[in-house]
């Protein structure tokens, strides 16, 4: 017999008291991930899981330094199953390479946890449709580590449209632009990827691999499956005509949504151009962007730029992380949207709530792996996203981050 599938919009799960936490990859964010855990409360980790003895160790010794002793390492090469299998996990932490974050999320979700998953979180379209479906079946949270939503620029951006400050917005531009050529050729041991797998990925792809970054804060913003929904897509590469360079990887596409807005997503890793995130939004009564400067113009005021947005970002914190905000700038921690997003994600598994960002939103903005490469790969011609939600997309009325309500 077929199992019962519902679809998990604002899924709420029964609140858990402490959250015990399995984790599997412990790299470079992996390791920075357990620092930033040790200030958050309500935590507990149950089990370690990495194919390194040495990234093992390194964690096992942070969690001692804060009394947690009794944790469990796992480092042959399905451990991480054996860590899924335990019954004393809630949460299993995914932070290895791309092309494991799926089969290890849908065994995990499949053994009844929940799983929060680094970006992306999948990498084609038939590991977004798993993703869904497991979510589905088994009604455990599937949320995606992507931290950009809880940038203080986007959560202000967010709670400024909400109060339609922007009139309707028409455009909106993310992007992953991040000067990576050290790293992407370094070994494991100066600081480069666990076998290299970011330009393997990239050296056999050609679309945009990395696109949740700059995509997740504009379809918040946008209402993504919530009202609308991306339509399709048209997307470019450098490098891969008769005259390309294999040493180049770029991408640049363009997203329709059902309603009509458009939506330009740039990836490059691989020139000298500063970072850059864009975080462009363009409505009808006003303009903001967070990169290469801020700026800020609305009907009928003169734009001001850099610090001079500052008092208008504070004026429209969001009301749901103003809080976490304040004790983040108590704490002195290193990146304030990382430790926004552990705030929320801890806060809402203990209170039951469903979370800031749902398995569609991982669908619909990793999907885009595969869905530009296609485009790209055909001379650009317009390919269809997927409507993850099965015709449901209209069911949610217009984002916002849960409020402090159990939907039991
Ligand atoms: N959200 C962000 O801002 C951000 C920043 C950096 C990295 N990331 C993401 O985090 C993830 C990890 O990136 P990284 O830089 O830490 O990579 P990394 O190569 O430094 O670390 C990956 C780790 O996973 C381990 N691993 C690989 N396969 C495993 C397996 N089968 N079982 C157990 N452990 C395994 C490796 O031993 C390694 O320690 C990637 O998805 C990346 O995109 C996100």
């Amino acid at each position: 017999m077929e199992e019962a599938q519902h679809h998990a919009l604002r899924l709420a799960c029964p609140p858990l008291p402490v959250v015990r936490i399995g984790f599997i990859g412990l790299g470079n964010r992996g390791m920075a991930t357990l620092r930033r855990y040790l200030v958050i409360e309500g935590v507990v980790f149950k089990a370690l899981c990495d194919l390194s003895e040495q990234h093992l160790q390194q964690a096992k010794t942070l969690l001692e330094s804060i009394g947690q002793t009794s944790v469990t390492a796992y480092q042959e090469e399905n451990g991480w199953k054996a860590l899924c299998e335990r019954n004393d996990i809630d949460l299993i932490y995914i932070c290895t390479d791309w092309l494991t974050h799926t089969p290890m999320a849908i065994y995990a979700m499949q053994q009844g946890k929940h799983v929060a998953i680094e970006v992306p979180a999948a990498t084609s379209v038939a590991e977004c449709w798993q993703l869904v479906d497991t979510a589905e079946k088994t009604r455990r949270h599937c949320y995606m580590l992507e931290n950009c939503c809880y940038d203080p620029f986007s959560m202000s951006a967010l709670a400024m449209e909400r109060k339609g400050i922007f009139g309707d917005i028409t455009h909106c531009e993310g992007a992953y632009i991040h000067d990576l050529r050290d790293r992407y050729a370094a070994d494991e041991r100066n600081g480069g990827y666990h076998e290299g797998w970011m330009a393997r990925f990239c050296g056999e792809h050609r679309g945009n691999p990395y696109p949740t970054h700059g995509i997740g804060p504009i379809c918040q913003l946008l209402h993504i499956h919530r009202g609308d929904r991306l339509d399709y897509l048209v997307s470019l590469s450098p490098g891969t005509g008769t005259d390309g360079r294999d040493d180049i990887y770029m991408n640049s596409t363009l997203i329709r949504t059902v309603r009509g807005k458009s939506i330009l997503l740039q990836y490059d890793v691989t020139t000298p151009r500063p970072y850059s995130r864009l975080q462009t939004i363009c409505g009808t009564k006003g303009f903001i962007q967070k990169y290469p400067c801020r700026c800020l113009s609305l009907d009928g005021q003169e734009p001001v730029t850099d610090d001079g947005i500052e008092p208008v970002l504070h004026a429209h914190e969001h009301p749901l992380t103003a809080d976490i905000l304040r004790d983040g700038e108590r704490l002195n921690v290193p990146n304030i949207m990382n430790y926004t997003m552990d705030r929320r994600l801890i806060h809402c598994l203990r209170q039951g709530l469903p979370l800031d960002i749902d398995v569609y939103d991982a669908a619909e903005w990793s999907c885009i792996t595969e869905l530009s490469e296609q485009s790209v790969r055909d001379g650009s011609r317009p390919v269809k996203i997927p409507d993850f939600t099965r015709g449901k997309w209209q069911l949610i009325s217009g984002y916002d981050y849960s409020h402090d309500t159990p939907e039991h």
